[in-house]
């Protein structure tokens, strides 16, 4: 079995993030969405795993992972450029599949529990196509699956108006290779795009044996800023640990708090579980719960919950930081003298005061 992650897409949706970087390389608890992705498939035995680039920095996504060896992989790399489509994505790995089996993975899609059970599923089941499903409350937001009254899948249908279910297509499927023959001959749909979902349509209208499985645990698309929060907390909470490196002065670290080397912890108290890299600052302040903070980072006289801060930023006399993402060498500072807010801000970026 092969492996394919998806690290194309234009993140319209997590801009200004997405103008520096692709959204799949946003860590959450200071580790890139993708690495867990890649790791869930290093971790069921597969060595052979090709990354789709899209438009969006890719040379970042090549610098990170590399030839895989750090990881424990081999990895190819795949260019998309423009994003026409999950089908398209995956027809482009035709010569790198060749005749293997295969699991396409989302890059920016995280399962609670990974995708062991499923793995083994697919191959017990001598299945051509399996795809997984989650039951969720606002189905029209995803492909929606639809069975008939045994039970069988019958139908996809792509962010419905009336969803015939509440089983979302979850962004983790296994093919055998015969799903090229099919995508070959997709058309592109009213956006543009090849969709997997037609793909898999037409297996299942073809008599192609399509099976299904229910994802247990929790199953995260972070497609938008408030589901790469959420995602910050449920595995700081599920993976959070205790481990001070660097150092703590007349401070305190209550829980799981993991401190990075060279950081130094001045007059302030961590509440875990809560994760700060490596050579930070952090002084007179409070980091709440839920927190992750990236290298480099300074925090002043400032209090922050339930975030992430990316590497290099700047926070000095800010009371209480909640809910947000701040970019790479953002600069987050109170100007006290004046009863005024300025702002040097990107494009599509969001301020909430
Ligand atoms: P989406 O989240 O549907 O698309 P997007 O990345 O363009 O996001 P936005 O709507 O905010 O603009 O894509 C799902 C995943 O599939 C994501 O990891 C990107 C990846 N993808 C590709 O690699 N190639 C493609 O052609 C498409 C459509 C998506």
């Amino acid at each position: 079995m092969k492996g394919i992650i998806l690290h194309g897409g234009a993140g319209t949706r997590l801009r200004p993030l997405t103008f520096s970087g692709p959204k799949q390389l946003i860590p959450v608890a200071n580790k890139p969405i993708s690495q867990y992705v890649l790791e869930d498939l290093r971790n069921i035995g597969i060595r052979d795993i090709a990354i789709v680039l899209g438009e969006t920095f890719p040379e970042l996504v090549m610098q990170h992972y590399s030839d895989g060896s750090r990881f424990n992989v081999r990895i190819s790399y795949v260019h998309q450029g423009k994003p026409l489509g999950i089908a398209h994505a995956v027809y482009l790995c035709k010569d790198f599949v060749q005749d293997d089996g295969f699991v396409v993975y989302l890059g920016d899609n995280l399962l609670q529990k990974g995708i062991k059970s499923y793995f083994e599923k697919f191959l017990a089941n001598n299945y051509d196509c399996m795809i997984l499903l989650k039951e969720v409350d606002d189905p029209s937001r995803f492909g929606v699956a639809e069975f008939d009254e045994k039970g069988s899948l019958v139908r996809l249908v792509e962010k419905p108006k009336v969803p015939p279910s509440r089983f979302a297509l979850v962004g983790v499927y296994f093919f055998k290779p015969i799903v090229f023959d099919v995508i070959k001959d997709l058309k592109p749909s009213w956006r543009g795009e090849l969709e997997i979902t037609d793909a898999i349509q037409t297996m299942l209208e073809k008599g192609y044996r399509v099976g299904y499985s229910i994802v247990e645990g929790w199953w995260l698309d972070t497609g938008k800023k408030d589901d790469i929060l959420y995602a910050n907390s449920l595995i700081l909470d599920e993976h959070g640990v205790r481990e001070i490196k660097g150092e703590l002065v007349d401070s305190k670290a209550e829980g799981r708090v993991s401190v990075g080397e060279d950081s130094k912890v001045v007059n302030s108290v961590i509440r875990g579980p809560a994760v700060i890299g490596g050579n930070c600052i952090i002084q007179n302040s409070f980091i709440g719960p839920y927190t992750s903070i990236g290298d480099n980072v300074k925090v002043l006289n400032s209090s922050i919950e339930y975030s992430i801060v990316l590497e290099e930023a700047c926070i000095e006399g800010v009371d209480r930081l909640e809910e947000s993402l701040i970019g790479r060498n953002a600069r987050l500072v109170k100007n006290r003298a004046k009863n005024a807010v300025k702002l040097h801000v990107g494009d599509y970026s969001e301020i909430e005061l």
